[in-house]
């Protein structure tokens, strides 16, 4: 017999199809694009929903809410989304009840547009609105229009236990903080994600402990700029003395890193005009806070960097990096990197390979400029480097940056590292994947080890993006 919520409707050229669920049944799909923020957001969405009676589903052809959680921050993030909303739109026209939802930055920049003008979905959730997801839901069920993109000066979800959607990991995320302040002028995150608010620093804490209690050995701490994370706490007890005390990103790596000595901490992303050396101190006391910083430069250039907005110039940026080295001899450190910014010629984009030699990155990401809508960029600046140009400079330093992981690789060999394993490595079943302290990945012979074990591994060879080893007493 078939499955109670199975019905036969006729569609539109008057076929009879098996229809596999109701509009009531409760089936949620979700999948995440863009920065690790919104990969951490999407938890937080399932748990809210879970405690509404949805289940989550890996198959999107089984659900009955379909929800995107979607990246604004180049053109080609929002057109790979806007295929995906076509796709599920197809589906939509044999299972009529489904409900496609947008969420993330592309919900707040967009607003209604993607529900009224190019209908391509039922529903819109900005980032500070998925308490409201239930009833936004509920709203699509009766019959009508779902959009909530209030942002707040306030949500951080603190109080909500995000439900991990790979269960029985090793690693996750923990967001501190949302939004951004810093109006880098090629940025679209300060529209999408509103103004920067730090999360309690016990509700993070908390989370660390309960995670480390169901096995997870690593956890990230998520924010734009996590060293502007800054937390009061007023003291309500002595009224009449009433103080106020403040917990800063390098306290709060503290006491994430006291939870307990196997549990790794690692954060991102960090700011060159606002890293300072006490976190850089904290990082090296603590051996369980690993000693890698991912620094974004974005260019080379001083004056690239003004219009930028960035904060910084070329020497501050070599500055921190100097006293990184100083304080963690061996660290990793990573960048992000633009190419082709307005009016980048050729002597500034020099200037960018040049301080990627000269730092040696052990990784970098790197992209096009894409210029974003109601951006300064956009207001102040022409996107006039032709797109040829940009591509050819980012040939260019991928090029140069794949040699310079594999010099830092090489570097490595000979070297013994701690290594927390992750699982098989893709290559072999033989073989398990983990990172080091410094965040190279380091494949080995599995022998007993499973994920969640620290091995200690001698690198006896590499390619550009992998270290290569076995474990050693
Ligand atoms: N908060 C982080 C960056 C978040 S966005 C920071 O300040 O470093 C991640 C990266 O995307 C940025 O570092 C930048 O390199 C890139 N990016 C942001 N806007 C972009 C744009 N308009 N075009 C191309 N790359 C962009
Ligand atoms: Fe965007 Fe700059 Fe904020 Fe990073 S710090 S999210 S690049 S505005
Ligand atoms: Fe993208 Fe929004 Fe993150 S624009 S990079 S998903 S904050």
């Amino acid at each position: 017999m078939a499955p109670e919520s199975d019905h036969m409707v006729a569609n539109a050229e008057g076929q009879t199809i098996t229809r596999p669920f109701k509009k009531t049944d409760k089936k949620l799909y979700i999948e995440s694009y863009g920065c690790q923020m919104n990969f951490a957001d999407s938890e937080i969405v399932v748990s809210i929903l879970a405690s509404h009676g949805f289940s989550t589903t890996t198959d999107s052809k089984e659900a009955t809410v379909i929800l995107m959680n979607t990246c604004s921050i180049r053109e080609n993030a929002e057109t790979r989304v806007r295929n995906r909303l076509s796709q599920f739109n197809r589906q939509k026209r044999e299972n009529p009840d489904l409900i496609i939802g947008v969420l993330g930055c592309m919900a707040e920049r967009l607003k209604t547009a993607l529900l009224d003008e190019e209908k391509l979905v039922d529903l819109v959730a900005g980032p500070d609105a998925y308490r409201d997801l239930p009833n936004l839901v509920s709203t699509v069920v009766s019959g009508r229009k779902a959009v909530n993109v209030l942002l707040s000066r306030e949500e951080t979800y603190a109080d909500i236990n995000p439900v991990r959607l790979n269960p029985g990991g090793v690693t996750a995320f923990i967001s501190i903080m949302r939004g951004c302040d810093n109006m880098c002028s090629f940025c679209v995150v300060p529209f999408t994600r509103g103004r920067e608010r730090s999360r309690d620093p016990k509700s993070i804490v908390n989370e660390a402990e309960s995670l480390f209690g169901q096995g997870y050995r690593e956890v990230t701490l998520l924010g734009q700029n996590v060293d502007s994370y800054r937390w009061n706490i007023t003291k309500k007890s002595e009224i009449l003395n009433s103080d106020e005390e403040t917990v800063t990103f390098s306290q709060l790596i503290e006491k994430v890193a006291l939870v307990h000595p196997d549990l790794r901490v690692r954060f991102s992303t960090s700011h060159p005009k606002d890293m300072t050396d006490d976190v850089l101190s904290v990082m090296s006391k603590y051996e369980n806070i690993c000693d890698y910083i991912h620094l974004p430069v974005q260019s080379g250039n001083s004056e690239v960097l003004q219009r930028m907005n960035r904060g910084y110039d070329r020497s501050t940026y070599l500055e921190r990096i100097a006293s990184i080295r100083k304080w963690m001899p061996e660290a990793g450190i990573s960048t992000d990197i633009i190419t082709g910014f307005c009016g980048e010629t050729e002597t500034e984009f020099e200037d960018t390979v040049s301080l990627m030699e000269q730092v040696g990155f052990d990784f970098s990401y790197m992209f096009c400029y894409s210029e974003r809508p109601n951006t300064l960029a956009e207001r102040k600046f022409e996107d006039d480097v032709p797109e040829r140009i940009k591509q050819q400079r980012l040939t260019q330093i991928v090029a140069l940056q794949r040699e310079l992981s594999h010099r830092a690789n090489r570097k490595a060999i000979g070297k013994v590292f701690k290594v927390l394993v992750e699982g098989d490595s893709k290559r072999s079943s033989e073989l398990v994947s983990g990172r080091n302290s410094q965040n190279a990945v380091v494949v080995f012979p599995k022998g007993n080890f499973k994920p969640g074990d620290y091995a200690k591994v001698k690198i006896t060879n590499c390619t550009s993006g992998t270290l290569i080893g076995e474990a050693v007493n």
